[in-house]
């Protein structure tokens, strides 16, 4: 890679850090479309909806950049030099992330690496999946008098030196956990352990917004029993909102879009 830009007016291409939202290919944005038409080249995650690159125009490159579970895939360094370098060819460069490129994305690194190479670039947000996915499950993340707020956490537990307060993890009224299927029997442990009641109620939505959605409902006690068969991506609520469910069903999967079925088709 070249050393960084010291002369930010001289780059002529620009990217675009963009969300694609949770899945539904309707939960897009109007301003994700517009760009993506005009995008050179567009770099998109594992969880972005292949139906959402239709918008792309003949001729534009496609880069299916995820990283997919136990198969090779694209290192961090080696996507942020190709947005880099095509960029610097003077290209629009779209790179499309699902949910918000904000949350748990990485949207926040690449930019700080293109504001490196002085290399202009706007940010799309996009629908994430906290809201998105229990939305879809009939879960409202806030209830007036039962939830007045929500905690999002990553699953992924063991971070660095950082580890979470479970005593304050148990308090919150609704808890959101990303990324955390396979800590699930952990998180339930440690909530349980830090007084949470077992009794509380928890949904994993797996492919949520999508026509492969699937929805499993326990308790804390018994939840990571239930859901041991279920794979990524899920998202996990935790919170007495769950029991509005049974009242708020009203997402039919069979009429949406597959997604997981298209996931393997890599546009070129
Ligand atoms: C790396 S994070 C990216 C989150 C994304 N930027 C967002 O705003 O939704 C990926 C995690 O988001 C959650 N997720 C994303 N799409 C999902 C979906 N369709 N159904 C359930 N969970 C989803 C899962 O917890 C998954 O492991």
């Amino acid at each position: 890679m070249d050393e960084p830009l010291n002369d930010v007016g001289k780059v002529s291409g620009h990217v675009a850090i963009m969300g694609a939202g949770p899945g539904d290919p309707e939960l897009i944005t109007m301003k994700a479309i517009r760009l993506l038409k005009e995008a050179d080249v567009v770099l998109y995650d594992r969880l972005c909806n292949p139906a959402i690159l239709e918008y792309t125009r003949t001729g534009a490159t496609l880069l299916n950049v995820g990283k997919n579970p136990g198969k090779p895939s694209f290192k961090q360094e080696h996507i942020q030099e190709i947005l880099i370098q095509e960029a610097l060819k003077g290209h629009f460069v779209v790179r499309l992330k699902g949910g918000d490129p904000f949350v748990f994305g990485r949207g926040g690194e690449e930019c700080l690496e293109l504001a490196k190479y002085g290399i202009p670039f706007q940010i799309v947000p996009g629908v994430s999946s906290i809201s998105a996915v229990p939305a879809y499950a009939g879960i409202p993340l806030t209830m007036r008098n039962l939830a007045t707020g929500f905690t999002v956490i990553s699953g992924h537990l063991h971070c660095g030196s950082y580890s979470y307060d479970w005593h304050a993890l148990a308090s919150v009224s609704t808890l959101v956990v990303l990324m955390g299927l396979k800590s699930l029997p952990e998180i339930s442990r440690s909530l349980m352990d830090n007084g949470k009641s077992p009794e509380t109620p928890v949904a994993v939505i797996q492919w949520g917004t999508t026509q492969d959605q699937n929805v499993v409902s326990g308790s804390l006690l018994d939840i990571a029993d239930k859901a041991a068969a279920f794979t990524s991506p899920a998202t996990i609520i935790i919170g007495d909102v769950v029991r509005y469910r049974d009242s708020l069903q009203w997402f039919h999967p069979e009429h949406h879009l597959s997604m997981a079925g298209t996931l393997t088709a890599s546009a070129t």
